[in-house]
């Protein structure tokens, strides 16, 4: 019997021929794909709701990650989370990785290595896919701009009326500033455009910075699907907690200093 592995290679995609699912190997490969699916759905359904509800997404002094930054525009009357949360979304769709977690977990394309795909004309990201790319790094950089404002959103959330001081909602609101700091410097797109297109670094410009720079670029890039799960759950958390405070239902413990 050929020897199974998990890594796939274009030797091995031949045992996973034969209908959707089929496939040698002997572990429980369906977990990963399945866990995918069930926290994808998860953070749709809640995010698309608390988008949606255009109430209770403020407590002072916190804001929830997905109202900021909060605009009201004149005449337009929809929750200002939709005319925010097209940046971080677009960015989470376009990015490599989601790319490859939501094409096997939700369209099965394949659902693992050397595990069987539905039949179909398969053509890659061909057509108007094939601009991904480059749209995920206007998405950077529209994604950069927001992060900023929610660092200034996390340094605001330990100004109480005047007075310095530490809540629990400063330190979740910090810790999500955080993790999507982690997420988005981590950046596949990011890491080309700092050390990309460069044979020789000490022979450009800046080269040692570009050098440093591209180094921790690379440290987030090889943790990315880490900071991926981390920060969607953080933002999701942050957001709830401050919903909860805002409805009554929490207490915030705080210490003003
Ligand atoms: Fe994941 Fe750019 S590759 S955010």
């Amino acid at each position: 019997m050929p020897e199974t592995t998990t890594q796939c290679s274009p030797l091995l995609a031949q045992f996973g021929e034969g209908g959707l699912g089929q496939t040698r190997r002997p572990d429980r490969w369906w977990l990963a794909p399945a866990s995918v699916a069930v926290g994808l759905a998860a953070f749709a359904a809640y995010s698309t709701w608390a988008a949606l509800s255009g109430e209770n997404y403020t407590f002072s002094p916190y804001l929830s990650p997905f109202y900021s930054p909060n605009f009201h525009v004149p005449r337009i009357h929809v929750s200002p989370a939709l005319l925010v949360l097209w940046a971080p979304l677009g960015f989470r769709l376009s990015c490599y990785y989601y790319r490859k977690a939501y094409y096997r977990a939700l369209y099965l394309s394949p659902p693992a290595c050397v595990v069987s795909e539905p039949v179909r004309d398969y053509r890659g990201e061909a057509g108007i896919l094939r601009w991904l790319s480059i749209v995920h790094r206007w998405f950077l950089y529209a994604s950069i701009l927001v992060l900023s404002v929610l660092w200034l959103d996390a340094l605001r959330a330990f100004d109480f009326n005047g007075h310095l001081g530490v809540g629990l909602g400063s330190v979740v609101l910090l810790l999500n500033a955080a993790a999507l700091s982690f997420f988005t410097f981590g950046c596949h797109a990011l890491r080309s455009a700092v050390g990309g297109n460069k044979r020789c670094f000490n022979c450009s410009a800046l080269g040692h910075i570009r050098y440093r720079s591209w180094r921790a670029v690379s440290y987030l890039t090889s943790r990315h699907p880490f900071w991926a799960w981390a920060s969607l759950y953080t933002v999701a958390l942050a957001d709830l907690y401050i919903r909860l405070l805002s409805m009554g239902v929490l207490h915030d413990p705080r210490v003003l200093l």
